[in-house]
């Protein structure tokens, strides 16, 4: 364990390849107590490359996966089916290799564009009492989701947001609001590489970037994303 923070548990995994596959099975986990709890389990997908190798450990791990139902924690606004959004890399990594029913996994229709989508989503969220997980990544600025430093939609109170101008392309996204990130029974960070050292550290000294305002989440980290003088 890290002292990175005080605030919320921070585990080091020695590389991409043990933090994916400790961050899969702690889903499963969290499935497997869900489904006994509660008869479902309701998950909130992160976009970006990192969780990649994380979605495809989760394809053979022993999930019931027709008690699951998938969200995304934000999306691109690009046409349906284009490989840079956030659903066809969970679909290429995991979708495509599990029993899963077509109407558990509920796509940000972000298609539409970010105003209509945003719209369309915050209804089918609304039928959700509560997300089980949100998994989340982390931007080199300290952006989480779409949620971006000094962006307007970031400190939205609305469940989902329609995001503009976001300095990671495409500009026009689509994002679980901040408070809906922060309702969900677990949050969980995936963070790996170098380049999330300075965003990791500036957290670390107390500055409010949006990923820093995700309470109680859990951080699990490679070695490589850690600030040199916390390990
Ligand atoms: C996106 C993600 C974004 C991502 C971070 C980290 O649409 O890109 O939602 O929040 O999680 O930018 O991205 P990497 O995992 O590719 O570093």
């Amino acid at each position: 364990m890290s002292e990175l923070s005080v605030q919320f548990p921070v585990t080091v995994h020695d590389d991409m390849a043990a933090l994916s596959r400790a961050v899969a099975l702690r889903i499963a986990d969290l499935a497997q107590q869900a489904i006994a709890a509660r008869g479902s389990f309701s998950i909130a997908l992160a976009g970006g490359e990192t969780p990649r190798r994380c979605y495809e450990y989760l394809r053979d791990l022993p999930v019931d996966w027709s008690k699951v139902q998938i969200y995304f924690g934000d999306e691109r606004c690009l046409p349906v089916g284009d490989a840079q959004r956030n659903d066809s890399m969970a679909r290429v990594a995991l979708f495509n290799y599990i029993a899963i029913p077509v109407d558990n996994v509920h796509s940000i229709p972000a298609e539409l564009g970010a105003v209509r989508a945003a719209e369309e989503y915050a209804v089918t969220l609304n039928k959700v009492e509560r997300l089980d997980l949100v998994l989340l990544g982390l931007g080199e600025d300290g952006h989480t989701a779409s949620l971006f430093p000094d962006n307007p939609s970031t400190n939205s109170a609305a469940s989902v947001v329609a995001v503009f101008d976001a300095p990671k392309p495409p500009a026009a996204r689509v994002s679980l609001g901040m408070s809906t990130l922060n309702a969900a029974r677990q949050k969980l960070f995936l963070i790996a590489g170098s380049g999330k050292q300075d965003p990791l550290a500036r957290i670390a000294q107390g500055c409010a970037l949006p990923a820093a305002q995700i309470t109680g989440a859990e951080w699990h980290l490679d070695r490589a994303a850690c600030p040199i003088d916390t390990i």
